[in-house]
C-alpha cells in the first residue's frame, strides 16, 4: 500500500507491532525542494517525530533503519569567518606586507592609486588587505559539518530505540557542490550513513537470510560500495535499489513487512515486493507517491510471475 499525505499523521494510526523493517531516507536539511519550507526546527521536529512513531509500529526484535547523510554546508552565523590565504593561486607576487609597506608610503592612496603603485590590480590589493578568500564567499553565512547521526540515534534512543549497528554508503564522489572545494581542504561529498536501530524483543537471527560469499563480500562488512543513481527524472533524491535490498535482505525476515514513511519513488517499496514482502510506503508528494505506486505495482507483478 502506498499512502499519500503526511508520515507522521499516517504512521499514528498503522497498527501496532505491524512492521519488521522500516527503511527509509528522509529529507537531509540541504535544501532539495521537498525541504523548501522547513526550518532546522521544523526539520528536526519531522525526524523526532517520525523515529517516536516507530516502537509502537514495529515488531518486538524490530529494525528501523535510516539512511542519512552529514550535513556538509550547516550555516552557522556565530562561527568566525574562514579566511584562506590560498598561496597556490596567487597570480601576482605582490604580498601583503609589499601592499601595507605601500599604504605606509602613501597613507592618503585609496585602492586604485595603491593598485597603480604596486603594478597589479585593485582586486589584488583588497584580497592582500582583507584575506578575504573566504569559503562560500565573503558576504555569505560561514558553514560546518552538522553531525547528524548523534541526533537521530538522540532521538530513537528517547523513544526506546538502540543503535544496533551502522553502516556506510560509498557512493560516487559527489562535485556538484564544488564550489566550496576550490578554497578548502576538505573531501568532497561521497558517502552518507545507515544507522540501524533496534527495537527492544526477540530478534529472529537466520544465517540463511545471505549465502557465504554474501556474508564475505557485504553483509558483514562496514562499508558498501554502491554507485549512485545518476538519472533524477524520477526523484531528485533517489537511494539505489542495492542499498534497499541489501538492508531489506539483511534485516527483514522472509515476507515480511517494510516500511518507509518517506517513500519518494518508491525505492524501497519496490524492492521489498521485488523480494516477496509486503510493503507500506507514506509520501506527501503526489507525484512521487504515484510513481512510487506504479514502480511498486510493476515489481510486484514481475515477482509473482518468476513465483
Ligand atoms: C530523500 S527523499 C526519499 C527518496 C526515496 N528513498 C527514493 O529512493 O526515491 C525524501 C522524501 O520524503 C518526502 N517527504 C518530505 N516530508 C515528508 C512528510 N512530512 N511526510 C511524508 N513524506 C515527506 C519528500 O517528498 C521526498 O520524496
Amino acid at each position: 500500500m502506498i499512502i499519500r499525505g503526511e508520515a507522521r499523521e499516517h504512521l499514528r494510526r498503522l497498527p501496532a507491532a505491524s512492521v519488521d523493517l522500516s527503511f527509509w531516507s528522509p529529507p537531509y536539511y540541504v535544501g532539495k525542494s521537498y525541504e523548501e519550507d522547513l526550518t532546522f526546527e521544523a526539520w528536526q521536529d519531522l525526524l523526532r517525530e517520525v523515529i517516536k512513531e516507530h516502537p509502537r509500529i514495529l515488531k518486538p526484535g524490530g529494525f528501523l533503519a535510516v539512511n542519512i547523510a552529514d550535513i556538509l554546508c550547516f550555516p552557522d552565523p556565530s562561527m568566525p569567518r574562514f579566511q584562506a590565504d590560498n598561496v597556490s593561486r596567487k597570480t601576482s607576487p605582490i604580498t601583503r606586507a609589499d601592499v601595507l609597506a605601500a599604504r605606509t608610503q602613501h597613507p592618503d592612496a585609496n585602492r586604485h592609486q595603491l593598485a597603480e603603485f604596486l603594478g597589479c590590480s585593485e582586486q589584488t590589493v583588497q584580497r592582500r588587505l582583507e584575506g578575504n578568500n573566504a569559503r562560500g564567499g565573503k558576504h555569505n553565512t560561514p558553514t560546518r559539518v552538522l553531525l547528524t547521526g548523534a541526533l537521530v540515534a538522540t532521538w530513537a534512543q528517547e523513544a526506546g530505540m538502540y543503535l544496533y549497528d551502522q553502516r556506510i554508503w560509498h557512493k560516487d564522489p559527489c562535485w556538484a557542490n564544488s564550489r566550496w572545494h576550490s578554497n578548502s581542504y576538505r573531501a568532497v561529498d561521497e558517502f552518507e550513513h545507515v544507522y540501524i536501530f533496534w527495537t527492544p524483543g526477540v530478534t529472529t537471527y537466520n544465517r540463511n537470510r545471505l549465502t557465504a560469499s554474501e556474508w564475505g563480500e557485504w553483509g558483514s562488512r562496514g562499508v558498501w560500495n554502491i554507485p549512485s543513481v545518476r538519472r533524477n527524472n524520477r526523484h531528485e533524491a533517489e537511494f539505489p535499489e542495492e542499498l534497499a535490498r541489501r538492508v531489506i535482505r539483511l534485516f527483514c525476515p522472509a515476507g515480511g513487512m517494510v516500511l518507509d514513511p518517506f517513500v519518494g519513488s518508491g525505492t524501497t517499496t519496490a524492492v521489498a515486493a521485488a523480494l516477496g514482502c509486503q510493503w507500506t510506503g507514506i509520501e506527501l508528494d503526489p507525484m512521487s507517491a504515484r510513481i512510487a505506486e506504479q514502480r511498486t505495482s510493476a515489481a510486484a507483478e514481475q515477482c509473482a510471475l518468476i513465483a
